[in-house]
Order: C-alpha cells, then structure tokens, then sequence
C-alpha cells in the first residue's frame, strides 16, 4: 500500500496503544475500527484497506465486520441518528409502525440520511435493551420505550422545520 491517508502518525500512536491492551493485535479490529470511525464520522472503502493493512488480514475481514456490526458505517450519518430495534420484543410492541412513522416524518426511506444532513434512521437487530421495548439508540444514547410522540419530540429538539 502507498502513503496511508488514514492511519496518520497520530492515529496509528492511539491505535497501537488500543491493541497493546490485547492479547493479540487483531482482537483489537473492533476498538480500532470505532477509533477510525469516530475519527472521520465514517469509515470509508479506503479506510477497511488500511485497517485491513494494519492488521495484517485480508480486506474481506474487515468487510465482513463492516456488515455484521451495523455500528459501522461507511458514509458518515446525520447529525442526529435514529436507529430503532426491530428484533422480536421490538418488533411485538410495534417497531415496524414506529419506523413507517419516522420515514414518512422525516421524507426519507430507512437506512438513508436527509439531504440536510441533519437526520439518519435506520433500523437495528437487538440493542439488549428488550425491557424498553420498543427500544432504539439517539446517537449514543439509548432510549425506550419509544413512542411516535416521543420521537416527534426528539425530532423538534434538533430541526425545528421539521416539527
Ligand atoms: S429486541 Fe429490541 S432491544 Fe432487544
């Protein structure tokens, strides 16, 4: 690989000090992976290279990841990010209608960001968080048992034109 535009000094310096806490370098992809991508809002084709380079494992190890955790992303989300569990307990106490809300409040279909950039919703598996059913995450926070009015209202908080 040439120059890495990602992993600069000062990244890879937090990285290692990451993986010097692990038995082994690559159990430490995950932390890294969150390290990259709270470093640059997302993490990019290029950027699964060079993690994939720094871990010294093929690219599709990092790919397989990508698509397994759905914490990872690779275009950066809104300012405000809704992600609504719509596993089993979720999904019995209305999580589907919950999301058909938020698609028609927002204009967008699930798993896209507004053109304004200031709203993300997409929908998650379980968030252990099944006793706040149905349960979702608002950034990093988690939050349940949601409600349309409940949403609206989170809504209002950080887009006023959209009350
Ligand atoms: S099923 Fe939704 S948080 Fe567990």
């Amino acid at each position: 690989m040439n120059q890495p535009a990602i992993f600069t000094p000062e990244l890879k310096k937090r990285a290692d000090q990451i993986c010097a806490n692990y038995p082994v370098k690559r159990a430490a992809a995950l932390p890294v992976m969150r390290l990259v991508q709270e470093t640059y809002g997302s993490i990019s084709e290029d950027a699964e290279l060079e993690i994939a380079d720094y871990f010294q494992i093929p690219p599709m190890g990092v790919r397989e990841l990508m698509t397994f955790y759905t914490l990872f992303y690779s275009k950066p989300k809104g300012k405000c990010h809704l992600q609504i569990c719509r596993t089993l307990s979720c999904a019995l106490r209305g999580a589907e209608e919950l999301i058909r809300d938020m698609e028609e409040k927002l204009g967008i279909e699930c798993g896209r960001t507004t053109e304004d950039g200031q709203f993300s919703l997409d929908h998650v598996e379980c968030l252990g968080a099944c006793e706040k059913a149905p349960a979702g995450q608002i950034n990093q926070e988690y939050a349940g048992p949601l409600t349309k009015e409940k949403l609206f209202e989170i809504i209002k908080q950080y887009d006023v034109s959209k009350a």
